[in-house]
């Protein structure tokens, strides 16, 4: 099993490394207008007509269009990746099923016009040293938290291969505050089948909320770094086999670094302290490392495979270790919408602890409505 892992591990590697020597995309198409210019010019050449020599955007009776076009002086705007502005601007607006009068400039602008172009865009925000770019926002692992301040709502379901039959739902509802911050609460579902085989126990487990701040996000390194803690309440019924009865608060810090083409390593650790009663403390190291491929010449739909391992060791007791191989896509156009499968495979205390299969919902609530954005 621990060969799998490694295995599997290496695979990832291998593809992270391999496209690490691609080159540059996307090639540079035409030149309309030649020489060297500023992102600055650029914008006031090809841009500005719509989008306001201020950047907020012309106002609508001016442009005749019907939808109001964004204004980039608002740091929320911060947190779209620089690709997904790069793709709307060469392929236009329908790329990310926005509105067709954002034009394609794929022709007339060279590949390093349209970067100039888009690093000018950022420059809007007043403060951008305190809103991180959406660069450093890597896809979400399973276990792995990130260190990027999110608005979106999550659903989780997990499904034992073995064993008592259970099925976990985890509602987690994470909500941006400000620059930096983020509040979540989280929500775990539960269904357990009880000992008849023919009826199932459901409820509410433990509830939990965090709070957490990123406190750095550097662009040029492509590092970002958080740390909050948990606070998780005995709100389950532990007779009913929901929770675990104990108040717990739990100190966490994560970490993420950008590597070449596209891919990324996330590491996320804390600890778990029960505060009444006589539970073991639980200490606990996340890993994740994965890639992103995107289709149609790199403007369409997104894929990021993605390798997690964990540790977990409650004091006093042995190491536990689990390998989780994953893979996220895209499903709205506006990336908004994405779902992920996975497999949590234990490597260690592997006759009490079963393989379980593992999918995720995720909705950034920010960017749209669930069912705008999808063609
Ligand atoms: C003819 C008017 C027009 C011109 C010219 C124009 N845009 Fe746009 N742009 C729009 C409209 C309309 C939208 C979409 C608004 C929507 O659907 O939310 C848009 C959207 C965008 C977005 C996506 C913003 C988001 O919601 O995340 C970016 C980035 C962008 N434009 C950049 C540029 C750049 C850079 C240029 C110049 C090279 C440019 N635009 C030229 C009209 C224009």
């Amino acid at each position: 099993m621990m060969r799998l892992a490694v295995s599997l591990y290496i695979c990832v590697l291998v593809s992270v490394s391999l496209r690490a020597q691609q080159p540059v995309a996307p090639p540079q198409s035409g030149n309309a207008l030649p020489g060297v210019r500023t992102g600055a010019q650029i914008f006031e050449a090809a841009c500005a007509t719509c989008h306001a020599r201020d950047g907020r955007g012309t106002p609508q009776p001016a442009t005749g269009f019907d939808v109001p076009i964004r204004d980039f002086t608002d740091c929320t705007a911060s947190a779209e990746p620089s690709p997904d502005w790069f793709a709307v601007v060469h392929e236009g607006g329908p790329v990310r099923a926005l509105d067709r009068h954002m034009p394609a400039f794929g022709e007339a602008l060279t590949a390093d016009d349209i970067e100039k172009v888009v690093d000018h865009l950022r420059t809007f925000c007043a403060e951008r040293e305190a809103w991180p770019i959406g660069d450093l926002n890597f896809p979400r692992a399973f276990f792995t938290e990130k260190a990027f301040p999110e608005n979106e709502t999550v659903l989780t379901t997990s499904v034992s291969t073995k064993g008592d039959k259970a099925i976990g739902n985890e509602l987690v509802y994470e909500h941006r505050l400000g620059a930096r911050n983020q509040l979540e609460v989280i929500v775990p579902i539960d269904f357990q089948q009880q000992a008849n085989g023919q009826s199932w126990l459901k409820g509410i487990g433990d509830l939990a909320f965090a709070l957490r701040r990123t406190f750095l996000a550097s662009a040029s390194s492509g590092t970002v770094a958080a740390a909050g803690a948990e606070m998780i309440l005995p709100t389950g019924n532990v007779d009913r086999g929901l929770g675990n009865g104990h108040t717990v608060i739990e100190p966490f810090a994560m970490w993420g670094q950008a590597l070449p083409r596209d891919s990324y390593f996330q590491m996320h650790g804390g600890i778990e302290i029960p505060i009444d009663g006589d539970a073991t403390k639980e200490a606990y190291l996340r890993t994740a490392i994965g890639t992103t491929f995107a289709q149609d010449r790199g403007f369409g739909r997104a894929w990021s495979p993605q390798v997690e391992v964990l540790w977990a060791r409650p004091f006093g007791e042995q190491s536990e270790w689990d390998v989780v191989p994953q893979l996220q896509v895209s499903l709205s156009k506006l990336q908004h919408v994405l779902l992920a499968g996975g497999v949590r495979v234990p490597l260690t205390q592997r006759e009490e602890r079963h393989p379980q299969v593992l999918v995720y919902f995720l909705w950034d609530w920010f960017d749209g409505g669930l069912f705008s954005f999808w063609k």
